[in-house]
């Protein structure tokens, strides 16, 4: 093969490359600098143009230059193509409307946790928190529940040991409270609670308190229906009313639960399916400490008085949002908690 087939063998070659090569910053530059470079391919022809004989030296100058031509212009069209490419890429349309990122929500009972614990931090109640195992004592005995006394069969108690329990109400961080700290006391305990109850629509096995503890001398009954009527303003609204009705707690006497005027019927019952027809909602349970409570953690009811409150979170939550089912609390089922999202 004389030198002449050989550059046009090469040409052949060139052409079929071409046509295969993508569109590629790396596979152009290889391209451009496997023919055109130092040591290329047309260089290498180029070299050689000593050993072809005089009378053809003019033919080959003609056919080396016009392949050189033609590999200029391929590499020069390659990068146009490839410029055109990268252009198209970086190319951002900013009047396509965004992706949204999904975001997630405040759960129902955070933010009722929050919006009630806020409430009272406001007239100086701080937070206290408490273990969610407790011992028979803090939760019962210290609360003047006697051993075996049938009080006790209303918590529906998980047992861990004999003496041991899954806390039932967050009432034992009173006691802990009272042990560590003297008066003036002024908390509130906000947490998780468990009890061994049937699951149905408005019962289930563990489920969030908060408990009220205000200790000073002088403190009256008087001041603890102002402070949960300032409460039931602020949460539930200025046209809510309240009531207080006497029951019984082991740990304070006296003892009273707390209605407030139903919301869906204003209060009259009317075929209000939230009240019952009652007009009233049952909210929490509230009293003065007995002293026994007070004795109990060494604090002299002689010297002082004080009042307590508790309420369930998931029951306020479920009629400030009016959710129907407690368990939905628990699904996780983002279909309803996106419902809170404006919270
Ligand atoms: N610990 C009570 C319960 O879980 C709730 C409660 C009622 C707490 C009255 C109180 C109170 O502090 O005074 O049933």
């Amino acid at each position: 093969m004389d030198i002449f087939d050989e550059v046009k063998d090469s040409k052949q070659k060139f052409q079929e490359e071409l046509s295969e090569l993508p569109i590629d910053e790396k596979a152009i530059e290889d391209f451009r600098i496997k023919y055109l470079g130092k040591k290329g391919i047309i260089k290498h022809y180029f070299n050689q143009f000593g050993k072809v004989p005089n009378d053809r030296k003019k033919e080959f100058g003609k056919l080396m230059n016009s392949f050189k031509q033609e590999v200029t212009q391929a590499v020069e069209s390659l990068e146009q193509k490839l410029n055109e490419k990268q252009k198209k890429q970086e190319f951002f349309d900013y009047t396509l409307p965004g992706t949204r990122p999904v975001e997630g929500s405040i759960h129902p009972l955070s933010k009722t946790m929050d919006d009630i614990l806020n409430i009272f931090k406001d007239i100086g109640f701080s937070t206290e928190l408490g273990p969610e195992v407790e011992t028979d004592y803090y939760n019962f005995q210290a609360l003047n529940f006697p051993e075996n006394h049938p009080a006790r069969d209303t918590q529906d108690t998980f047992f861990v040991e004999d003496d041991v329990v899954l806390r039932t109400h967050t009432s034992p961080i009173q006691v802990r409270t009272m042990e560590k700290q003297k008066p003036p006391i002024r908390i509130l305990a906000p947490g998780r609670t468990f009890r061994n109850e049937a699951i149905d629509a408005s019962h289930y096995c563990t489920f969030h308190q908060i408990e009220g503890l205000y200790i000073d001398k002088d403190v009256t009954f008087s001041e603890l229906k102002t402070t949960l009527y300032l409460f039931v303003k602020k949460y539930f609204g200025e046209e809510i009313d309240l009531r207080f009705r006497p029951s019984f707690f082991p740990f304070t006497e006296p003892s009273a639960e707390v209605d407030i005027s139903c919301f869906k019927c204003g209060g009259n019952g009317e075929q209000c399916s939230l009240c019952k027809g009652s007009g009233w909602l049952e909210i929490l349970g509230c009293g003065m400490v007995d002293p026994n409570v007070l004795s109990a953690s060494d604090i002299d009811p002689e010297k002082y008085t004080g009042y307590a409150f508790g309420m369930g979170i998931e029951r306020i939550a479920m009629l400030k949002y009016g959710i129907d089912d407690i368990r939905l609390l628990y699904g996780s089922d983002k279909r309803f908690l996106k419902q809170f999202k404006q919270l």
